[in-house]
């Protein structure tokens, strides 16, 4: 599976918005998912208190490399490794989905279209497949 062109571009356009409001973003999107989903929050017991600026990084890298994936190669062995280390599981995928794709829209208002909601959703189901992918294998070898 691949993404279409159409996607590629809608994603791109929401770079500059999401680049400018990245913070927010990304702290929103913590806020929804401890509420909603509060049984992710003990994965995040060990953390060290600069994960909101790892996966803000990690959502601008996609962005950014939207249409050259390959480069994201070591960083994606990175987060699986992690992942794995955190104990974290494809249940967990789609409450961050949820999490981030609302915030998105919580934070960039009218600046998130529909259409850019809809390449989001793609976008994110395509690098969590890999990710998922990745840390079933590792999971395996434990
Ligand atoms: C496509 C989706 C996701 C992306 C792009 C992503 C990205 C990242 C990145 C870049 C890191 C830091 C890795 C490192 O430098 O060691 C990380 C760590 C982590 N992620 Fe994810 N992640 C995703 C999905 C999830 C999900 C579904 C969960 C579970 C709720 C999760 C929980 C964690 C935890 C607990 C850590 C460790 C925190 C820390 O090291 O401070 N992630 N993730």
């Amino acid at each position: 599976m691949s993404l279409s062109q159409e996607t590629i571009t809608s994603i791109k356009e929401t770079i500059p918005f999401i680049n400018k409001e990245v913070e927010s973003v990304t702290s929103r999107m913590y806020e929804i998912l401890f509420t909603k989903y509060p049984e992710t929050k003990p994965l995040f017991d060990a953390t060290t208190g600069d994960q909101h600026k790892k996966l803000a990084g990690a959502i601008g890298a996609f962005a950014a490399n939207i249409d050259n994936l390959a480069v994201l190669g070591q960083a994606v062995e990175k987060m699986a490794q992690t992942h794995v280390k955190t104990n974290v599981k494809p249940i967990h995928y789609p409450m961050v989905a949820d999490s981030l794709i609302t915030a998105m829209g919580d934070v960039l208002g009218s600046d998130f279209s529909e259409a850019h909601k809809n390449a989001w959703v793609e976008g994110y189901t395509f690098l969590a497949n890999i990710l998922m992918q990745r840390e079933k294998e590792l999971y395996a070898q434990n």
